[in-house]
């Protein structure tokens, strides 16, 4: 059987035109920036969570001028919205309308259920005689289906006050790509000067102070949406979401957080209430009855995406030999029994894991102080010559072990872990201290920050100095099974997944501090089918 007539075959199934290649990607160019009205529709629209039948979709509406993020003023007002199978709405194959309001800030999200897999749709939503922008987005092919490619940008830890979101904007230009994974720290919690560009505020946040309420949250997701890079990303793709500890507070553990401060700051628990709340109202995401949102989702044969949530249950961070305690937990029971149930089940030839913090062991214990510094920010830690990275999954080595014996006794294979919150790039085989390098368990894909500081902002070098060089050089003696590092590009990774490979392509940013900064390919690493062992690609895929 061809990828031909698979794609034919597929292309008749899911009803669509002869000119519209399955799962091949596209831009939103000529799609209906001229649909805008402008005024009511302030923040963008933006779909998410794509199934073979359906798609979230999602906008807020500004329906008087008070009713601003957070503001809890305004009307309740009636939204329509469509789905057409052309940029232009000629023949819309749902619609609808719904109430929102103050109590839910104004924002709007859709279930589309209904719709033909593998299938691209445009999209809008109605006020008052105006459309808003319209987005792009794709079904998912059915569970079935036999796929020759998917390409998906993968990103994370987009900082406000340290830059522009140009690696949002690059992907949004290409061409290619089915889908946008986001690993977490979509935002950040900080007040102003609290996390900048290494020591400058490239573009202040609002509020100006560190979130807490409500309010806040909802305040701080607002001027996220009113990003234009953002917009434009979200406009053209439908994204699949997790969030990591700063869409609540740095180093967030299931009672508590680094940056939180009981005393002054209130409950944890009301602090992620109202987190969790804002998050539900304004993100693309399908969230459990329970506020669950580790999820999964399939592309036909080809691949599963199981999406982690690696705060909301986990134990206190520590340190010394607390990270082995087997009552100690990254994932929480019930999520690890889903977690080892699913891949082990799973038929997709790939099960990605979309995973906020890293999972290959980073031994430290050898590298120089100059280098501890930074990397143990980045990594969580502790300054005081501690050797384990105890925010990660090393700080929770049963967890770890759990999963990684479990994917070896039931003979798991093609599992890779796709892996932000570092803001660094790395290319990893999954080990334990148990097992050699001789035979992985997993690869693992680590890709840089949007904007968040790394090593050379902590060390107020320029990127690509030689001692983020040498520190790169050394983390990778220290460690074999890292088969790369790079520790200062910000940007953002492109997934490539086929029946034979799956490949990540690492992209920098010429200058994280310039709007519309062009990036470069600086690696590219792929596993074959049936094995974990990391090859070394020579030149981008496209
Ligand atoms: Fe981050």
């Amino acid at each position: 059987m061809t990828n031909t007539l698979d794609r034919r075959t597929l292309l008749r199934m899911a009803g669509a035109s002869a000119g519209t290649a399955v799962l091949a990607g596209a831009t939103l160019a000529g799609a209906g920036a001229a649909h805008a009205s402008g005024g009511a529709f302030l923040h963008g629209v933006a779909s998410g969570d794509p199934l073979p039948d359906g798609i979230l979709l999602w906008t807020r509406i500004t329906p008087t001028p008070d009713a601003t993020p957070g503001s809890g003023v305004g009307p309740d007002v009636e939204v329509s919205w469509q789905v057409a199978t052309d940029p232009d709405f000629v023949t819309v194959t749902a619609q609808g309308q719904l109430m929102t309001g103050p109590a839910r800030d104004h924002t709007v999200k859709v279930a589309v259920s209904g719709l033909a897999p593998a299938t691209t749709y445009w999209y809008r939503f109605g006020y008052a005689g105006g459309w808003s922008p319209t987005g792009r987005t794709m079904t998912a092919p059915p569970t079935d289906a036999a796929i020759d490619r998917l390409r998906m940008g993968v990103v994370s830890c987009a900082n406000w006050e340290a830059g522009y979101f140009a690696a949002y904007r690059r992907l949004a230009d290409r061409g290619d790509l089915n889908l946008v994974v986001h690993l977490g720290d979509y935002l950040y919690e900080y007040g102003t000067g609290q996390f900048d560009a290494g020591g400058t505020v490239i573009r202040k946040v609002e509020p100006a102070h560190e979130v807490l309420t409500l309010a806040d949250y909802r305040i701080r997701h607002g001027l996220y949406k009113s990003d234009p890079d953002l917009a434009a990303l979200h406009a053209a793709l439908p994204w699949v979401i997790t969030w990591d500890d700063h869409e609540v507070a740095n180093d967030a553990w299931s009672g508590g957080a680094e940056n939180h401060t009981p005393s002054t700051e209130g409950a944890w628990a009301d602090r992620v209430a109202a987190a969790r709340r804002a998050y539900q109202e304004w993100m693309p995401v399908r969230m459990g009855e329970d506020g669950a949102i580790y999820r999964r989702f399939r592309y036909g044969q080809l691949a599963e995406l199981s999406m982690l949530d690696l705060r909301t249950y986990r134990s206190q961070q520590a340190s010394g030999t607390a990270v082995d305690d087997p009552r100690r937990t990254v994932t929480g029971d019930a999520q690890m029994t889903w977690l080892k149930a699913g891949l082990a089940a799973s038929t997709a030839r790939w099960k990605l894991v979309g995973n906020p913090v890293m999972m290959a062991r980073v031994d430290v214990g050898s590298l120089p102080a100059w280098l501890l510094g930074p990397l143990g920010t980045l990594l969580g830690i502790p300054q005081n010559g501690a050797v384990l990275n105890a925010d990660q999954w090393d700080g929770y080595n049963a967890d770890r072990n759990e999963l990684v014996d479990h994917l070896r006794a039931t003979g798991t294979r093609d599992v890779v872990f796709l892996t932000g919150d570092i803001h660094t790039s790395w290319a990893n085989e999954v080990t334990t201290k148990s097992t050699g390098l001789s035979n992985p368990a997993a690869a693992e894909f680590v890709v840089p920050s949007v904007t968040s500081d790394n090593v050379n902002d902590f060390l107020k070098l320029p990127a690509g100095n030689p001692l983020s060089a040498l520190g790169a050089g050394l983390i990778r003696s220290t460690n074999p099974h890292v088969r790369w590092t790079e520790l200062d590009g910000h940007g953002y990774g492109v997934l490539e997944v086929t029946p034979q490979h799956c490949r990540m392509d690492w992209y920098h940013l010429a200058d994280r501090t310039r709007a519309g900064s062009a990036s470069r390919w600086v690696a590219g690493f792929s596993v074959g089918a049936g094995s974990a062992k990391l090859r070394r690609e020579t030149a981008p895929t496209l």
